[in-house]
């Protein structure tokens, strides 16, 4: 009589249709423009995130944290022409900024870096998020550091310098940012350019406050590449901080390989480009603390705006307070949905969420996390909402799908699908009845009985004192109360146990599911548009 488990996943579409991809294949010359940030052909691993068109490598939050964040452009570049057997060129150009929240707090930096690991999720502090220290000798890559904290045990000359890096943090060649008049602490935008010219072996860093490129070089080093830059490789950038404050953005990137012997009269070279791309997807890093609840939920989706969140949760609010319905009705309900949006597989949103990972919260709500999800089939973004809510069959459940799958309104995203698998607001099976029943909902029906005191765990073979532990059991339910008005502040549960205050009250039927925003959308409103 184990606990048996269900995940309801609610799916929504969210991003455009996909342009006609331009393709490289064939085409020696490369070339990347990113005016600004879109969710294509990026991979985001670690804390970084994409907001407003600007990447972010590490976790923006206002408290010290240690933090590690990677962009990836999804496409590797071929750097070697066996053709030829010649090495490319290469020329970036990108601009970036490191504004500090608090001004003693910085650390650690961000890098530029080639590597023939699309995957590698580096390791904060020291590593720059550049290298997963638990597989030091595994990574193999050509960076630039930009690093704002004196590491010693990689050799730094001080806390505010640029370095060659080659598969290993310890600088081949540093330079201070300083000596041209570069503030890499300023908090404003500066461009740096690095330009790889193999015929020449050489390597030039040069950087900027405007996006004009200086004549002078701010890092020279003499260096033949070709020895590392072997084959297929990816581009992107890295970032970390550890126990500091720092933020890592990066605004535009252009990136382009040159320099391989003439084609053959029939290749065809394209420029790789995404400017024709203008609508941009702004989406909220994870933020770990709880009290940023409120704003994940109300930034969460966007693009999209907080009237949708807010909306899908009063549409998803059916869901919650439907009971059981004979198992019969779902596959008739099933047929009903096959037009619309379709069954997807646990895995297939485990897959296309990295697993559910962390960097892909895109809003935290009471019931269940956002993730954002692409899925690789279709080539479409998604969010997927993992549902907390427990409910009680997968017939209500496809009952209530139906109902937000008829929504059609300018504010809400459309349904894409559901999945209903696996899965983990505390199911257990009652002892008598054997029914499946949610924690909450049985310490409430407890509490309304007058008996609250039997929820305590029998392990504590009552060794506990009733009123303190009835007082711990109602702080518990305020907490768990649908309706988030009646839930008490961090502080006030804190002076309700220390018995500085009174428990809140807590009415004795759970209330059903509520919500409130700013926005005065009500069920008339949504429902008017379907049908
Ligand atoms: C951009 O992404 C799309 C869809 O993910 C892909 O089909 C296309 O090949 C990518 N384009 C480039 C230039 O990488
Ligand atoms: C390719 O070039 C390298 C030197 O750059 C040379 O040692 C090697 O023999 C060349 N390989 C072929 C197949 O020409
Ligand atoms: C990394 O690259 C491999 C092929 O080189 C590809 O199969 C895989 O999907 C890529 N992973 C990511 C996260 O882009
Ligand atoms: C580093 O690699 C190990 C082993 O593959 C992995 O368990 C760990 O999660 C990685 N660390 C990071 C920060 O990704
Ligand atoms: C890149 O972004 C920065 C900061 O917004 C801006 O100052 C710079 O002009 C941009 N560069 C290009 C080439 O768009
Ligand atoms: C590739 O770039 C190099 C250097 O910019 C240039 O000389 C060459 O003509 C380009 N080749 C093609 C096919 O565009
Ligand atoms: C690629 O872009 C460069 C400038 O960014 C332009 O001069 C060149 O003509 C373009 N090449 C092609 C094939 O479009």
């Amino acid at each position: 009589m184990g606990p048996r488990k269900i995940h309801f996943f609610i799916f929504l579409f969210i991003l455009f249709s996909f342009e006609d991809p331009l393709v490289l294949a064939r085409s020696r010359n490369v070339s990347l423009e990113f005016p600004s940030f879109n969710l294509r052909n990026l991979t985001l691993l670690g804390d970084s995130y994409l907001r407003n068109g600007v990447i972010g490598l590490t976790r923006d939050v206002t408290v010290p944290s240690s933090s590690s964040g990677t962009v990836i452009y999804n496409n590797p570049i071929p750097f070697f022409d066996q053709e030829s057997n010649t090495t490319a060129s290469f020329s970036t150009r990108f601009s970036f900024s490191i504004p500090g929240v608090n001004e003693n707090s910085y650390g650690d930096g961000l890098s530029f870096f080639i590597s023939q690991d699309n995957q590698t999720l580096g390791s904060p502090g020291g590593y720059l998020g550049l290298v997963n220290s638990s597989q030091l000798t595994k990574n193999k890559f050509v960076a630039i550091e930009f690093d704002t904290r004196l590491d010693a045990h990689f050799n730094d000359p001080n806390d505010h310098h640029i370095g060659l890096d080659i598969d290993s943090l310890n600088s081949i060649k540093t330079a201070d940012p300083i000596l041209q008049n570069i503030d890499l602490k300023s908090g404003d935008f500066i461009t740096a350019w690095i330009d790889y010219k193999n015929d020449l072996r050489v390597l030039k860093v040069y950087m900027s406050y405007s996006s004009l490129k200086p004549k002078k070089s701010l890092l020279t080093v003499h260096i033949d590449l070709s020895e590392y830059l072997k084959g297929d490789m990816y581009v992107g950038f890295s970032g970390s901080t550890e126990g500091s404050t720092e933020l890592h953005l990066v605004a535009n990137w252009s990136f382009r390989i040159s320099g391989f012997l003439p084609l053959s009269p029939n290749s065809n070279p394209h420029n790789v480009s995404d400017s024709s791309v203008t609508i941009t997807t702004p989406v909220i890093p994870i933020s770990n603390a709880a009290n940023n609840r409120r704003r994940s939920l109300g930034f969460g989706l966007g693009v999209t705006g907080p009237a949708i969140f807010c909306a899908f949760l009063l549409a998803f609010g059916y869901i919650s307070f439907r009971k059981w319905q004979k198992i019969e009705r779902v596959k008739s309900l099933k047929a009903e949905l096959v037009t619309g949006p379709k069954e997807f597989s646990y895995k297939e949103l485990k897959l296309a969420t990295r697993g559910f990972h962390s960097s892909r919260i895109i809003g935290i709500g009471a019931f269940g996390n956002v993730y954002k999800a692409f899925f690789k089939s279709s080539g479409t973004i998604s969010a997927v909402k993992r549902s907390k809510h427990s409910h009680e069959g997968k017939t209500e459940f496809l009952a209530e799908l139906s109902i937000i799958a008829c929504l059609r309104h300018k504010n809400l995203i459309p349904l894409q699908g559901w999945c209903v698998e696996k899965g983990e607001r505390p199911i257990e099976r009652e002892q008598v009845s054997q029914k499946m029943v949610n924690l909450v909902d049985w310490v409430w029906g407890l509490y309304g009985e007058g008996k609250i005191i039997e929820a305590a765990d029998s392990r504590l073979n009552e060794e506990f004192e009733e009123e303190e532990m009835r007082k711990l059991l109602l702080v518990g339910l305020s907490c768990a109360n649908p309706d988030d008005m009646g839930r008490p502040t961090m502080r006030r549960v804190l002076q309700i146990l220390n018995g500085e205050v009174e428990p809140i009250a807590v009415p004795r039927k759970k209330p059903s599911l509520t919500f409130s925003c700013g926005l005065a959308l009500t069920i008339e409103d949504i429902v008017s548009d379907c049908d």
